[in-house]
């Protein structure tokens, strides 16, 4: 047996659990009618298979009616819940997995225009900052049918044959009654924190005069909401100490911080840039204080510190959820010595970001998890071994070669720069997104260790393509950025990858001209702020960096308004024109009828790229599908079968930005999707 602490069974109550790594309650919004179907069963069984210990299911899976979904949630409180619930619990025991769900009223972390609009209901009438819906005070009769509807719904769960729920208490319902700053009731359920936790015992004592004693109950919680007046960490310990004590629960799932902005939200579930398992040893406290089983998830990417975390013994289940996300096969990836191959998760939060914007949880760099029923997470082999030439090595091309490789391909990669990762790269340049080369870094360690002869300083034309001889050539030359957007003064203006890139330095005021509202942007803003340099981030939308998603925009929040950094949005750049050894920057608006000047010595656009695709035009007439893609069957998951020209050589596909200006994920999917049926 393996002495990896990671890989020692673990006893919970009745449940034998195989390992201690799990993947924590996290809902990806891939119900169909608030119900865990064919797509939401495919995830969790391809974990399962892969050989987590347990998944933890839902993610604040609804008990009430007047809890209605923020983000398409599993609906607990239908009775048709306990078929789906049970379809899918039966193939992830198939895989010796364990598998609960995680229940909850949101309480006022919802709004009254969803489904039934019925009113948002709370221990207080104060709003939450990020829902924004002003709760109704809860009366006797609403905390009363709550109880029971959580009752109903851990009984609906124990007939579905799940090993046992987990209640959601950090920023709902529960723990808005637990709060000081969130509970406006008299006795007996506000005031003193017994009183205050009387809703959580009525609610637990309901459940286990459902389910027995042997069914597993534990609790999803904040240990301390570090909020001026919140609950503090005394208050987290002596609340943990009292539910171990309360005999009604047999796991502590601890979460430190609280949720109702974006930047806390942002604190207890960290991303890119920031620190690595900030709250571990918080948990570990509270496993100390309780030498109760304790259960802990943020930002434990990587297999060495979760291992720490429980060698340690700061913890008995140690959570890696996103990272199971980008790599479901992590415990597999252990068991056969391949550490070091595990697709690493690089805190993009594309996942979860994601699902505050109605989409369903997608990675950024895994474009087959949420869609396991369509993309392979391990490619199988092609049938007959093919030569496919690539040109460019930036996250579309390396996906590509990758893909190719594992169909058993011969595959040669041409890439004009020294090195690989065309934009990635140059996003990576910023501290705060350095963890994204890990997208190429990771493709390429797979490509050697597949054979893939990559070509640099290669500016490859069509002679160099076609001198391959190659069966397939993907063009993924990606593009540049394009601004040439104003009315006059394009000249005098540069982009943010000028800045990134180091080719221009900074200027000491600086106007930038937001269009694309994605990262770009927001990178070049910090970096010239950190010189001192006086920024204005100007965009016609209603709010700035549109394409950066609540969370990942945390921390550039943080570091802008530090340096004083001004956001002008519905304002957009019409002109520049030289004024002396400075610039004046004519503002108009889409809504009309008035212009501003801004004087400065730096006019920044970042307005997306347009693509490089000369290659790709110059190569179309050798082919024989004239770089046709047949859509149907590129969705249908069918090889592409096109014939315009019988005297082609090689199909032609083309990928990525040097199709259109896109995301990392766009660029990524084409190349899944389309190279999977080479
Ligand atoms: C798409 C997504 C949805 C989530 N939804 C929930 C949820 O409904 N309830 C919950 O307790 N945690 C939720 N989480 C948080 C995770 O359980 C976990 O705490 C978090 O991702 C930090 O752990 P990690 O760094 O290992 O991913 C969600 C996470 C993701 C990525
Ligand atoms: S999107 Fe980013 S944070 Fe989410 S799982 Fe993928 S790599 Fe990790």
């Amino acid at each position: 047996m393996s002495s990896d602490p990671l890989l020692q069974p673990y006893r919970l109550k009745n449940l034998n659990l195989k390992n201690r790594l799990i993947i924590t309650s996290h809902e990806p919004a891939y119900p169909e009618d608030g119900m865990p179907k064919e797509r939401y069963r495919a995830y969790h069984v391809e974990r399962a298979r892969a050989g987590v210990a347990m998944t933890m299911t839902a993610g604040s899976a609804s008990v009430a009616r007047d809890s209605p979904p923020v983000f398409n949630n599993i609906l607990a409180w239908k009775d048709e819940v306990v078929g789906w619930m049970k379809q899918l619990t039966d193939e992830v025991h198939e895989h010796d997995c364990a598998v609960m769900i995680q229940l909850t009223h949101l309480g006022r972390r919802t709004r009254w225009d969803k489904a039934d609009w019925l009113p948002v209901v709370s221990s207080s009438q104060e709003r939450e900052a990020s829902h924004k819906a002003f709760p109704k005070l809860a009366e006797d009769w609403d905390i009363a049918r709550i109880i029971e509807d959580y009752a109903d719904a851990a009984e609906r769960m124990k007939e579905a044959g799940l090993d046992g729920i987990e209640l959601q208490a950090y920023g709902h319902l529960m723990d808005q009654f637990w709060s000081p700053l969130t509970n406006d009731l008299d006795g007996p359920y506000g005031g003193s924190l017994e009183n205050r936790l009387r809703f959580t015992f009525d609610t637990l004592k309901a459940i286990r005069a459902r389910v027995g004693d042997e069914f597993i109950v534990g609790i999803r919680y904040t240990g301390d909401e570090e909020l001026t007046g919140g609950l503090t960490k005394e208050d987290g310990l002596e609340i943990s100490r009292r539910l171990r004590d309360s005999g009604m629960v047999d796991f502590l799932n601890v979460i430190r911080g609280h949720i109702d902005t974006d930047a806390g939200l942002t604190d207890v579930i960290p991303v890119q840039g920031m620190r690595s398992a900030p709250h571990l040893d918080f948990a570990g406290e509270v496993r100390a204080a309780t030498n109760f089983p304790t259960f802990h998830a943020a930002k434990i990417q990587d297999v060495a510190t979760a291992r720490h975390a429980i060698a340690s013994g700061k913890l008995d289940m140690v959570g890696m959820t996103r990272a199971h996300m980008a790599d479901p096969h992590i415990v597999a990836k252990i068991m056969r010595g391949e550490e070091d191959r595990i697709r690493p998760c690089v805190g993009a939060n594309y996942c979860l970001d994601r699902i505050y914007q109605g989409g369903m949880a997608l990675c950024l760099h895994n474009p087959a998890t949420g869609r396991e029923l369509e993309q392979p997470q391990i490619v199988p082999k092609a049938g007959e071994r093919r030569r496919v030439v690539i040109v460019g090595a930036g996250p579309a091309g390396v996906e590509a070669a990758r893909v190719a490789a594992e169909r058993g391909h011969e595959v040669i990669v041409h890439e004009a720069a020294p090195h690989a990762g065309g934009q990635i790269r140059l996003a990576a340049q910023s501290p705060r997104r350095a963890e994204m080369i890990q997208i190429i870094q990771w493709r390429l360690s797979e490509c050697e260790r597949l054979g893939v002869t990559f070509r640099y300083n290669s500016f490859a034309d069509a002679e160099t393509v076609e001198a391959d001889n190659p069966d397939v050539v993907i063009v993924a030359t990606g593009g540049l950025p394009h601004t040439d957007v104003l009315d006059a003064g394009n000249e005098l203006v540069i982009s943010a990858w000028d800045i990134l890139a180091g080719d221009a330095q900074p200027g000491q005021n600086v106007l930038i001209y937001d269009d694309a509202g994605d990262y770009a942007g927001l990178q070049a803003a910090e970096k010239i702020a950190e010189t001192g340099a006086k920024v204005e981030i100007v965009t016609r939308d209603r709010s700035f960096a549109s394409e950066v998603m609540a969370m990942s925009l945390t921390p550039f929040i943080r570091a802008l308004q530090k340096r004083d950094v001004t956001f002008t949005v519905t304002w957009k750049l019409d002109a520049a024109r030289r004024d002396g050894n400075a610039l004046t920057a004519v503002l108009g608006t889409d809504y009309g009828g008035v212009t501003r000047e801004r004087n400065v010595t730096q006019i920044v656009v970042n307005h997306g790229t347009r693509p490089l695709d000369d290659l790709y035009f110059d190569l179309r007439a050798g082919s024989s599908n004239l770089g046709e893609v047949d859509y149907e069957a590129l969705v249908a998951g069918q090889p592409q079968s096109v014939r315009h020209n019988e005297d082609g050589r090689y199909q032609l596909f083309r990928i990525g930005d040097a199709v259109a200006a896109r995301n990392t994920h766009a660029a990524i999917y084409d190349a899944l999707r389309l190279v999977k049926d080479i």
